[in-house]
């Protein structure tokens, strides 16, 4: 059998991988709190006759191998573990040897003999890497330096489950798109509602949640606006190794990718707007250099009016939030999606799980084809 499968960032991942983890993000959504379904909907009965998610994880523990601070990457990973039927092992940077007294390689072995996935939230990407290159089970990137792909699969549910607020989706998918979902056994199509090609706009630093969308929104047809201080070639646009991945999946092609160093520029036309901290865990020295040049960034109702939002254009963010980057008014008011895409980081990651980690063994071939 192959190695395992890692997931280290959706660049990685195909169209219909990156489909299938969402629509069974939905569907466990659905078997867990299957109160949400409309009442009568095909979602809703399949909900209530099938109560239990997956129990892959039974009798498996999953280690979470966490450097940085976490609340919702941690939470969703430990409560989605329990439903899997499984464990979630917490492994902060203070309690184990990594880093101290035994290298990433030695830690992957060791942890991989006893724990039958790691979850890892590092500093340097290529710590997970490393993590990744000796482990013999799954590893899947928590967040590092440069990627947050659990992220960008949580935004993208939360943007499917809000489809009606954007308008109708064209109702004509191609066959092969239709086949590739019926193929995939545990999650039926009508829960995850089709989503209209969508523009995104993203005002901030270019950062590691930005990074997964910027190699996943182009290749589902969403088209991306960026405005980072300095514009493409400044010092807070995205670094070599991501720009690669994005020239390399073509998701610069056909518009796919706007990048300016204009936020009001950047707003033009968006359906969603997005942004994430001016200072990621790990840059707190830079922070006063940091608010300095992304002044004019906040996200803002005059920010976006001025610059010709869709007037009916909803705001996200990773969390957590500063109110530099986004005001009240915007992050509590009736635009924000903040909460909900908070939630389905549970639901995301618990897909993620059952189907890298979960049933890998049994479906490892299947899945990284
Ligand atoms: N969005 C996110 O990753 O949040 P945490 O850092 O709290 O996990
Ligand atoms: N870019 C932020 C994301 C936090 C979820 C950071 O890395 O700190």
């Amino acid at each position: 059998m192959a190695g395992p499968p890692h997931l280290l960032t959706l660049a990685d991942l195909t169209v219909p991988q990156i489909k299938r983890l969402l629509t069974h993000s939905a569907y466990l959504k659905s078997t867990a709190t299957p109160w949400l379904a409309p009442h009568g909907s095909l979602s809703f009965k399949r909900a209530n006759a099938l109560r239990l998610p997956s129990q892959s994880l039974f009798n498996k523990s999953v280690a979470l191998l966490f450097s940085k601070r976490s609340t919702r990457t941690r939470v969703a990973a430990e409560t989605g573990a329990v439903l899997l039927g499984g464990r979630a092992l917490f492994l902060g940077r203070e309690d184990i040897q990594l880093g101290v007294n035994e290298s990433p390689r030695d830690t992957a072995r060791v942890i991989g003999g006893m724990c039958q996935g790691i979850f890892a939230r590092v500093g340097d990407h290529s710590e997970v890497e490393e993590l990744a290159k000796y482990s013999p089970v799954p590893v899947v990137n928590a967040l590092s330096s440069l990627w947050h792909p659990t992220q960008t699969l949580a935004d993208l549910l939360t943007l499917h489950e809000h489809a009606a607020l954007f308008g109708a989706a064209e109702p004509a998918e191609s066959e092969s798109a239709l086949a590739e979902e019926r193929k995939s056994r545990s999650a039926p199509k009508d829960l995850l509602p089709p989503l209209r090609p969508l523009t995104v706009a993203y005002v901030g630093d270019s950062a590691n949640v930005l990074h997964d969308m910027l190699v996943t929104f182009p290749r589902l047809g969403h088209k991306l606006r960026v405005a980072t201080p300095g514009g493409l070639g400044g010092k807070y646009a995205a670094p070599t190794a991501v720009w690669d991945r994005v020239v390399e999946l073509e998701c610069d092609k056909n518009d796919g990718i706007w990048w300016g160093a204009d936020p009001k520029e950047a707003v033009k036309g968006a359906d969603v707007v997005i942004t994430d901290t001016w200072i990621s865990m790990g840059q707190e020295a830079e922070a006063e250099e940091r608010k300095a040049a992304f002044q004019g960034f906040q996200v803002t109702e005059e920010l976006c009016r001025e610059g010709g939002a869709n007037p009916e254009w909803q705001f996200m963010h990773c969390l957590p939030r500063k109110k530099n980057e986004v005001d009240d008014e915007v992050f509590y008011g009736p635009r924000s999606l903040v909460f909900p895409e908070a939630d389905n980081r549970k639901w995301t990651i618990m897909s993620v799980f059952d189907t890298v980690i979960g049933k890998w063994d049994l479906d490892g071939d299947r899945w990284t084809k």
